[in-house]
């Protein structure tokens, strides 16, 4: 398969990444994942623009514009034959020795990115998953996309030991989100998500799933929520670019509502699918 890396187009074993990368020596960097539907990017610039946004506040500079970008990423996924897959995308501040400051200005940020050809979860989609519950030790940062994800890998690797498919992390009760998706509730009808503050990414899934819920006329609340609403609640779902939408029946070995995907979840999901077929 061929990668992207910085701005040429090469096999894997021909992209050769230093170890002096300050992305291997201190997870300083950032990066995105992009669904691909019908070989077609989706929702590319929201993508872009949290890219942006992260990329601006750890001060790296992007390597090149977003519309040479945009058209590298499409380039890579004809040049690969995805149809339904991912794009990955990192960006590094560059290669140095080993010292926490920056390097030198003149330091050229490394970029990376491939794609992979990956089916939709569709059986996940419509069985759904189990979920545990877990501390939320991250920084206080997580609304930038950056390469720190030790807390978020503990965490997922947590769950996949106990035999969960996600683990939802709250800090002192608050539900925030969810190792690698976010975390929505239904209660009385109506959806509750925690804000799109500096304590969860601004996923790109989740505003899709607003937009979704706006045209199904279904009320939506951005407002924190704690895991004994959680136990309560009616339904349970997670938003991701991979997941789409996944259906969360049980948290710590009970039963989210009846222990099924619900009907708000459901008509969501519906939505969706007339999105990306
Ligand atoms: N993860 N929250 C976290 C912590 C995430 O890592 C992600 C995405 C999301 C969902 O965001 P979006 O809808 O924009 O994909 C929420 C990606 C897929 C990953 O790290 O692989």
């Amino acid at each position: 398969s061929l990668y992207l890396y910085q701005n040429q187009f090469l096999p894997k074993d021909q992209v050769s990444i230093s170890p002096d990368d300050r992305g291997y020596y201190f997870g300083d960097g950032i990066y995105e994942v992009f669904r691909v539907y019908n070989g077609v990017l989706f929702e590319p610039e929201g993508h872009y623009r949290r890219l942006e946004k992260s990329a601006r506040e750890v001060r790296i500079p992007l390597p090149y514009n977003i519309e040479r970008m945009h058209q590298y990423l499409v380039e890579l996924i004809q040049a690969n034959h995805i149809q339904e897959g991912t794009v990955y995308l990192q960006i590094t501040r560059g290669t140095a020795p080993r010292s926490h400051p920056f390097p030198p200005l003149d330091t050229e940020p490394v970029l990376m990115a491939y794609c992979n050809q990956i089916a939709r979860p569709l059986s996940t989609m419509e069985q759904g998953i189990t979920a545990i519950t877990a501390d939320d030790i991250r920084w206080l940062k997580c609304d930038l996309k950056t390469l720190n994800l030790l807390a978020n890998v503990m965490a997922k690797q947590e769950a996949l030991v106990q035999g969960a498919g996600e683990v939802i992390l709250h800090r002192k009760g608050t539900v925030t989100e969810c190792s690698s998706s976010n975390f929505m509730i239904v209660k009385k009808g109506e959806i509750l998500t925690h804000p799109a503050n500096n304590l969860i990414l601004h996923g790109i899934t989740r505003e899709v799933v607003f937009r979704l819920a706006r045209k199904l006329d279904i009320v939506y609340h951005e407002r924190a929520f704690t895991i004994e609403d959680l136990h309560s609640a009616e339904e349970a779902f997670i938003s991701g670019t991979t997941v789409e939408i996944t259906p969360v029946i049980s948290v710590n070995g009970r039963a989210v509502g009846q222990g099924n995907p619900g009907p708000v979840t459901r008509k969501l999901q519906q939505a969706f699918e007339q999105l990306v077929n």
